[in-house]
């Protein structure tokens, strides 16, 4: 499924970005990882080995010419005894050992003598990124079949702008989830956008408008579709559910905070919205904390305004629209009548509908039960009452089926 249980050989060469690799053995480790880890001689002018072995948990290899190291693992076990090696940051030194098979320390003997598959996060200026000799290598690495992460375009360490900073720790942990998928696997490499959870709304600064969604389903989807081999962003409203392992957590309180989050976080393949989104918000939010008995009323009255509609704004992007978009309707009377009008309006290309009247406890509740509408065919799929997370798989599994 993951890098879950899987050895990493990481390999970190000397470059600025080093202290990176800390930030992602912890990400490892956080994913049930195990890292070893092998330092060139000046990567240890960037970071220290003790940091590296205390977040490891494990014994730092430096040396090829180590008795000890060599009768314990030898540098040939070293390097087969793993699921993958991963050079990061790598520079172009040693992108350019690796392509010419120079072996002259510990590391690039290893890149040598192995047989694992190779992942390489690049990091170095962008002068020395584009360069000729560079951008060879990179293509003699690439038929080699190494796996390239990165580099992203941005300011460098050295002052100057362009390709070649490292991958965020985050991303090179997707892209070993990624590459430890299996491949049949329906949601691979797809980007899955998911919204989840109530939202705030602020009346004073004590005082919100909300309403009692727990933020399950929307969690649970988030779960089974990074299980399913995607990258998944949740854009979750206050919530107090679990926060799901190898995914981006994006935290908002207001329906407007979390359309941006969602424009931001486009492109996406898919876009789920599982969020119980407040309709309104007040018209004026008040900066002192309303009195109870204001001077001329004893009971103030609160005018509120409409919200902007997430799902029925992204259904109808004209550029950057997700391929397929999945609603939920929540409803207490005329259940089905009223989500086919839903899905009319909003022009989703799914709807999820919910009975969500009290005596269902499926709002803030463990369970659900959950017809899908399509909004280009009449077709009704009943799902038997499940566990938010049973139905969260369902839910997945047909979606991937949608999709391909
Ligand atoms: N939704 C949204 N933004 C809003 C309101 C709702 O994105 N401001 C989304 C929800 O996440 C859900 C779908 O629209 O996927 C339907 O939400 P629902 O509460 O059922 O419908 P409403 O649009 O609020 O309509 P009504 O309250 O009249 O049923």
């Amino acid at each position: 499924m993951s890098v879950q249980g899987k050895n990493i050989l990481l390999v970190i060469t000397g470059g600025i970005a080093a202290y990176k690799s800390l930030e992602l053995i912890r990400l490892i480790r956080k994913s049930g990882g195990h890292v070893t880890a092998v330092m060139t001689k000046a990567s240890k002018q960037f970071v220290t080995p003790l940091s590296v072995a205390a977040l490891t948990e494990n014994k730092i290899y430096d040396d090829l010419f180590n008795l000890t190291d060599e009768a314990e693992m030898g540098h040939i076990s070293l390097s087969r005894e793993n699921d993958l090696i991963l050079v990061m940051p790598a520079t172009a030194n040693i992108l350019a050992k690796m392509a010419h098979g120079i072996a002259d320390d510990l590391a690039t003997t290893l890149l040598l003598a192995t047989d694992s598959r190779v992942m390489v996060a690049p990091a170095m200026n962008v002068r020395m990124w584009e360069h000729k000799a560079t951008q060879h290598n990179v293509d003699i690495l690439k038929q080699r079949k190494v796996i390239f992460v990165g580099p992203e375009e941005g300011d460098m360490a050295c002052g100057e702008y362009g390709y070649g900073r490292l991958a965020e720790p985050m991303d090179i942990l997707t892209a070993l989830n990624q590459f430890f998928a299996p491949q049949d696997q329906i949601l691979r490499g797809k980007h899955v956008l998911i919204t989840a959870g109530p939202t705030h709304e602020p009346i004073d600064p004590v005082r919100f408008l909300g309403n009692i969604s727990s933020g399950k389903q929307g969690y649970a989807l988030a779960t089974a579709a990074r299980d399913a081999g995607a990258n998944v962003t949740l854009i979750t409203g206050p919530s107090t559910e679990p926060v799901p392992q190898n995914v981006k957590l994006l935290k908002v309180q207001t329906a407007e905070q979390m359309l941006s989050a969602v424009l931001n976080n486009l492109p996406a393949d898919i876009a789920i919205f599982a969020a119980a989104v407040a309709d309104w918000k007040v018209a004026d939010y008040s900066e002192q904390k309303i009195k109870k008995h204001a001077d001329d009323d004893d009971i103030k009255t609160i005018q509120f305004v409409e919200n902007p509609d997430i799902l029925k704004t992204i259904s109808k992007l004209v550029s950057n629209r997700p391929q397929l978009v999945v609603g939920f309707a929540a409803e207490t009377t005329d259940v089905l009548k009223n989500a086919q009008a839903k899905i009319k309006r909003k022009e989703c290309d799914i709807m999820v509908v919910n009975d969500v009247s009290p005596k269902t406890g499926i709002m803030g509740g463990d369970h659900n039960s959950v017809r899908i509408i399509n909004l280009n065919s009449e077709e009704i799929i009943d799902y038997k009452t499940a566990s938010k997370d049973k139905i969260a798989q369902q839910l997945i599994a047909y979606i991937g089926g949608f999709n391909k």
